[in-house]
């Protein structure tokens, strides 16, 4: 075998959840020093939540964009990144470039990259609502970054079929499993070792055996009266079920923090804390009996510690766990809520048969199939250049 030249890869994540799924991408591609030289770059995009959750892996991004600004709109967010992004890739000059999901920072850096002709790969690609609007504006994001991306690393078999059936070449995926569930399980055997604290009133709540509701929300379609709603149903639930205990981790975005702190500060029975590091939320998740959510990354990882998720949303682009059952849609109405939460919590038996069922995302081992393939690629990309790769992503048009 001759000499081979170190790749440069540039990792970039924005937000909490990109930050959680891209560690174990990270390590594989670190485990691999004589091949990858890896530059973990935030965004910025979320200046508090990201470094926050990258520390519990003992990690620190190399690079900071900081682009974020108070309740930012999308497109101030959008062009402070493409700004930031593109002097980044002029400086580093990477091999190719990695995104995770479909956040705003992942759009902006598949564009950016497409613009300089470096190869993305897009790790969590194929998910798809069909529905332009829903999750907003994520599905516009992952759309465009299909288009941009030369390798798409999708987590389930039918991410994989949406791909192909937006004429992605196959050789061109790979199914991985979603990263999520490689950090869930590193963390959480560190935390059933060492038992990270919790906020007082969470730490009273499971010594006394209390059954913890734990509760997030943060979806931008949900601004306004779905948030009312949503609150208005989880007053009503600490009302039903006194003896059990609501916990809600707060975001940091303005929009959700306003009416929740509005409609839920000081109820009975409702705890509301900041946002948790990964490692003491991990413990919560486990430690909780019910998971009410809109989150993307929490659907995929309840069902890997056995939990039922209530997916407080319309419509949602990881169905695999609905139609597994592990996951409800419950919408965002007060009676929908409601209803799905009070039989779970009256009903033992239909309480077990959904705590019982399988994780459909996962088997903890998707980094190192992500690392390996880029190994595979960039070896061969010694050869190729990106005007070869993209030619053989665009099918020919079809005949008249
Ligand atoms: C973003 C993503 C969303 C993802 C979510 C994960 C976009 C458009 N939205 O939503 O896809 O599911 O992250 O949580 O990409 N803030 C802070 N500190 C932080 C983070 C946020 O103060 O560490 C506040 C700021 O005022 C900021 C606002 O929240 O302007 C909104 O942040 P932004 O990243 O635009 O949207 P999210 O709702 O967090
Ligand atoms: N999470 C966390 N602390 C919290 C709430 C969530 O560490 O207080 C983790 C959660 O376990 C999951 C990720 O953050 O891995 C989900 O992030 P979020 O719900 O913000 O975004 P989404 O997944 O909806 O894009």
């Amino acid at each position: 075998m001759g000499w081979v030249m170190k790749k440069k890869i540039v990792v970039i994540a924005g937000t909490r959840p990109e930050a959680i799924k891209t560690v174990s991408v990270v390590r594989a591609l670190r485990a691999l020093p004589d091949f990858f030289d890896v530059v973990l770059c935030a965004s910025g995009q979320h200046r508090e939540m990201l470094p926050q959750a990258l520390a519990d892996f003992g990690l620190r991004p190399d690079i900071n964009l900081d682009v974020m600004t108070e309740a930012q709109t999308l497109s101030v967010l959008s062009s402070r990144l493409f700004l930031a992004v593109d002097e980044l890739y002029l400086r580093e000059n990477p091999a190719a470039v990695l995104v995770q999901g479909d956040t705003t920072t992942v759009q902006v850096a598949a564009l950016a990259a497409f613009y300089r002709h470096i190869p993305v790969g897009h790790i969590e690609a194929g998910l798809r609502s069909h529905n332009i609007a829903v999750p907003f504006p994520e599905e516009l994001n992952r759309r465009v970054v299909g288009l941009a991306a030369s390798w798409h690393f999708a987590p389930t078999g039918l991410a994989r079929r949406n791909l192909l059936a937006e004429q992605i070449p196959e050789e061109n995926i790979l199914v991985t499993g979603n990263t999520v569930i490689d950090a869930l399980l590193w963390m959480r055997e560190l935390v059933r070792v060492d038992a990270p604290l919790l906020p007082a009133e969470a730490e009273e709540a499971i010594a006394r055996n209390r059954r913890i509701i734990l509760v997030t929300g943060h979806r931008r379609e949900s601004f306004g009266e779905g948030f009312r709603n949503i609150c208005r149903a989880l007053l009503e639930i600490s009302r039903r079920f006194p003896e059990d205990r609501l916990i809600y981790p707060v975001h940091l975005n303005p929009n959700v923090r306003g009416v929740v702190n509005e409609l839920l500060a000081g109820a009975p029975g409702i705890i509301l804390c900041p946002p948790l590091t990964y490692k003491p939320f991990v413990r919560l998740m486990d430690s909780s009996y019910l998971i009410l959510t809109d989150s993307g990354g929490i659907q995929e990882e309840g069902p890997s510690l056995g939990k039922p998720v209530l997916v407080m949303r319309e419509l949602t682009e990881r169905p695999e766990g609905v139609e597994a059952g592990v996951n409800i849609l419950v919408g965002t109405t007060v009676e929908k809520i409601l209803e799905t939460t009070t039989r779970l919590l009256s009903d033992r038996e239909a309480y077990q048969s959904v705590a019982a069922i399988k994780n459909p995302y996962g088997d903890g081992r998707s980094g190192e199939r992500i690392a390996q393939f880029l190994r595979n690629r960039l070896e061969r990309f010694n050869i190729e250049n990106v005007e070869t790769l993209w030619r053989r992503a665009s099918p020919p048009a079809p005949q008249a």
